[in-house]
């Protein structure tokens, strides 16, 4: 679900970059109140209902809900961070770096929702499972607590209006958390894969995120720490 996705996101993110940056605030609303009733819809859920979608919304939901969709469109964000912006594709995307952040936290907060209440409710039964199975489910709800509470003030500070309120300094300071959000993304990602059986999709899922993640990382850190040496001549 990962790789399409991602494919969707870049796709429509192109195609509608000048929409996307028009119409902003609009969709900020609708992607709210679609988020806002995937929520109602998994508390439903909780309290045993049934809920029932066509097959398209039903797709969609379940993007929403497995963190797979948020994931997306930050993989997207995250990349735009080494793009060379040296040809029309990557400076049409990176012009929506902000609207994507703020829409990317619209779309995970069903999941971020979802889940922490689902494992805070099975707290016991997670301590009663086999030691291995406990360290992954404690890393997982870990490293995801530790990126909701980055995302929030990443999520704010992405509207423009806060933007210009804050001093210069101050924004790129809070910005650069964004890297360990990537981090704790990816190592909650991590125990989610690792935690799951084997088979084809989630081993591509699996090999999916090593590579978005180890190339940024390469990218982002020492390609452009080698450049900098070699423009200050070192
Ligand atoms: C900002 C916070 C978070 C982000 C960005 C995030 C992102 C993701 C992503 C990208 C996936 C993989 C989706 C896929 O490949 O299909 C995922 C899966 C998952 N995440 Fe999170 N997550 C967050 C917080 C949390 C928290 C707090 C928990 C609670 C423990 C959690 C539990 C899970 C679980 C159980 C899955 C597997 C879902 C499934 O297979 O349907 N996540 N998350």
């Amino acid at each position: 679900m990962i790789i399409a996705s991602t494919m969707i996101v870049i796709i429509l993110s192109y195609i509608f970059s000048r929409q996307i940056k028009e119409y902003s605030g609009s969709l900020y609303l609708i992607f709210g109140c679609f988020s806002f009733i995937v929520i109602l819809h998994r508390i439903l859920i909780f309290n045993g209902y049934s809920v029932e979608y066509t097959p398209i919304l039903d797709t969609i939901v379940k993007s929403i809900d497995s963190g797979a969709l948020g994931g997306a469109i930050f993989i997207v964000v995250m990349y735009m961070g080494v793009f060379n912006m040296n040809n029309n594709f990557e400076k049409r995307l990176r012009r929506l770096r902000g609207e994507l952040s703020i829409i990317g936290t619209i779309f995970t907060l069903p999941h971020n929702i979802h889940y922490l209440f689902e494992y805070i409710f099975n707290s016991q039964a997670i301590l009663n499972m086999k030691t291995s199975t406990k360290i992954i489910c404690l890393i997982m709800f870990m490293a995801g607590l530790i990126a909701i509470i980055i995302m929030i003030p990443l999520f704010i500070t992405s509207f423009i209006k806060v933007k210009r309120r804050i001093p210069g300094k101050t924004w790129k300071y809070i910005q650069n958390f964004a890297y360990i959000f990537y981090a704790a993304v990816f190592v909650q990602v991590a125990m989610v894969y690792i935690g799951k059986p084997s088979s084809l999709a989630r081993n591509l899922s699996m090999l999916f995120y090593m590579v978005i993640f180890i190339s940024y990382t390469y990218k982002k850190f020492i390609l452009n720490s080698s450049k900098k040496l070699i423009r200050q001549g070192v």
